[in-house]
């Protein structure tokens, strides 16, 4: 087991009321591979990624980062090192602080860098990591475009040094134009810093571009996961070849 690879192993999630979001999914993420989490509505995405990220405790099964268990209250360091970006930066970032303060402020709670000329660096850094000039560090998010603005929330997430990214929707609330860049940047962050990645998204041609391999969910269960090339040019699942049926515009 190397370093940054995410193991995910029998992992059910019933919430209040019975609902079964979860059944005995098994995942694995190696080190420094983008893979994909595709399926309808309400199939369990966005449950299976707040398992990963920490912010869904209540689970059955069990959980692996770099070849340590992790436990639903996770250390300081497990909780750094897996990191979620959000569909909304509107939502997850505060429209009243500058760049500089919202990543200033994280730094200082996480106790990263030594004092302001540090963490000023270190916000230089993030900044040309997600392509954004450094005069927006003194910008506020409500004055930036989405685009700028989900650059913005993937240098927060950056902030922290995390090994692994879990990406919910990163790019479903942006214009086609600016998708292009972002998925980009996330290829971009394998490539630099060999960041690992589950990709959530309903746009299959995003998926298809950036990820390695790809998981097909459908009522809790995977279904199907092999590489990419295997799920869109040979799918096995007929759940698969539905979901590929239904967007007409892959290319
Ligand atoms: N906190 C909760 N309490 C009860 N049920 C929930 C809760 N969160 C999610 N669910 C249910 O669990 C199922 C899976 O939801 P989830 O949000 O994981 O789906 P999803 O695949 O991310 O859907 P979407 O593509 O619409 O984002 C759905 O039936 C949802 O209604
Ligand atoms: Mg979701």
């Amino acid at each position: 087991m190397t370093r940054n690879e995410l193991v995910v192993e029998g992992v059910s999630v019933t919430f209040p009321g019975g609902m079964q979001a979860l059944r005995n999914v098994d995942l694995r993420v190696g080190a420094g591979e983008i893979v994909g989490l595709v399926g309808e509505s309400g199939s369990g995405k966005s449950t299976l990624g707040r398992v990963v990220v920490g912010l869904q405790q209540s689970y059955s099964g069990l959980l692996q980062f770099g070849g340590e268990t992790i436990h639903p209250r996770r250390t300081r360091q497990q909780r750094c090192a897996i990191q979620m970006v959000f569909q909304d930066p509107y939502a997850s970032l505060d429209p009243r602080m500058t760049v500089w303060q919202l990543l200033h402020e994280l730094m200082s709670v996480h106790g990263i860098g030594s004092g302001r000329e540090d963490r000023r660096q270190r916000c230089e850094d993030l900044l040309r990591r997600v392509h954004l000039p450094l005069t927006m560090l003194d910008n506020r998010p409500a004055t930036m475009s989405g685009g700028q603005r989900q650059r913005v929330a993937i240098a927060r997430a950056l902030a922290i040094d995390p090994q692994f990214l879990v990406a919910d929707e990163a790019t479903a609330a942006l214009d086609v134009s600016v998708q292009a860049g972002i998925i980009n940047l996330f290829a971009d962050l394998r490539a630099m810093m060999g960041l690992s990645q589950l990709f959530i998204s309903h746009n299959l041609a995003v998926v298809r571009s950036l990820c390695d391999r790809v998981a097909v969910i459908y009522r809790g269960e995977i279904v199907e996961m092999a590489s990419t090339e295997a799920i869109f040019d040979a799918p096995q699942h007929d759940y698969t070849r539905q979901l590929l049926a239904a967007a007409p515009d892959l290319p």
